[in-house]
């Protein structure tokens, strides 16, 4: 029997095939309640959009998929997918970044394998071909993010490193919106629509496991997504921040996205982080959620967020 073929996804053609497989991996379907606890069991067609995506994320509805491949194509990723005999078996997405101080990586988004498929080389297969696109992109080395025991394992039988503790920090922001006060930051507010990628030489802190050209298409598009899972929340804001010479950019959301600007900013990220939260209040964020990598762990405890959990960060070299 021939092995699969890798090839690039056809938009137009997959979407169906790749929710299919995707859905694959899920176990159960049930609703979700309001407050995002767990309902009563359901099958995939009886849930919203929203509840499909509480499932799992983007891939587990057409809509949403169809709009995250579109993201993953402005922010420049590739999706690839095995199959075997027509069939859509497995699929890796990655994205590269290229233009940022952090030249040279690329890291998978996403990948998954059909059950009826696993540990059969399929993972195996897809990842040696989004390293040899990346290397004949430039890329010095592949990083992925691992959330449980049985991807580490996977990804350490194809000799990723753990290289970080991709940490996951938050904050209750509860509502004394007037005490806070920052003085000397000029905060100028920004339009996505002029901007389609991040400031050139600026560097990405806080959810820079993601490449900043893929925060940012997502960050442009969120709103979208929530007009399309019928969400009524506030979609992320941009602001620029400036301070003397220093300068950030930033989202008021409920997630941390900070980019700075070349010059040394040590100082400044602790008063950006303040400025972030007093903008995220403003259009009604009540928890702040940021990524971060343990060098920033001291920062972000000393604005009063507080550790949640932990991933794995596992990189090759190329
Ligand atoms: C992780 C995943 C993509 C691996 O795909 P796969 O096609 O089964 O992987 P391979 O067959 O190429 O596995 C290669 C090696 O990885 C290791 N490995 C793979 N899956 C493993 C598991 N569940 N537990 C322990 N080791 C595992 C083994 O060493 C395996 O070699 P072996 O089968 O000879 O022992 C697949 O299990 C999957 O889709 N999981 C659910 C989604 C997911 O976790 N995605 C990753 C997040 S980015």
């Amino acid at each position: 029997m021939t092995g699969p073929t890798i090839e690039a996804v056809n938009p137009e053609t997959d979407i169906e095939a790749l929710v299919s497989l995707n859905c694959r991996e899920i176990a159960e379907w049930h609703h979700y309640t309001k407050d995002g606890t767990r309902g009563a069991p359901s099958t995939w067609k009886e849930l919203s959009t929203w509840e499909r995506w509480r499932h799992g994320g983007p891939w587990l509805d057409f809509n949403l998929l169809s709009l995250h491949l579109r993201i993953l194509e402005e922010a420049g990723g590739t999706v690839l997918v095995a199959r075997q005999k027509g069939e859509i078996i497995g699929e890796l997405e990655v994205v590269y970044d290229m233009g940022s101080p952090e030249r040279g990586r690329a890291h998978i988004v996403w990948m998954v394998v059909d059950p009826a498929w696993q540990r059969k080389g399929v993972g195996t297969l897809l990842v040696k071909h989004a390293r040899e696109l990346a290397t004949n992109l430039g890329c010095q080395y592949v990083t992925v993010s691992s959330q449980d025991q049985d991807s580490y394992s996977f990804y350490k039988s194809l000799n990723f490193q753990k290289m970080n503790r991709l940490l996951f920090f938050s904050k209750e922001l509860g509502n004394e919106t007037a005490s806070m006060r920052i003085d000397d930051v000029q905060m100028l507010p920004l339009e996505w629509k002029q901007r389609p990628r991040p400031p050139l030489g600026f560097k990405l802190v806080f959810g820079n496991n993601y490449t900043p050209s893929y925060t940012w298409a997502y960050l442009r598009h969120m709103g979208k997504l929530y007009e399309l899972m019928d969400l009524d929340k506030p979609s992320p804001k941009l602001w620029l921040l400036r301070q003397k010479e220093t300068e950030a950019v930033t989202v008021a959301h409920n997630f941390v996205r900070l980019w700075h600007s070349p010059q040394d900013a040590s100082d400044f990220l602790a008063t950006a982080l303040r400025v972030t939260e007093k903008l995220s209040r403003r259009i009604g964020v009540s928890q702040l959620n940021a990524y971060s990598f343990p060098s920033h762990q001291r920062l972000l405890e000393a604005v009063g967020f507080t550790l949640q959990g932990e991933e794995a960060y596992l990189s090759i070299p190329l």
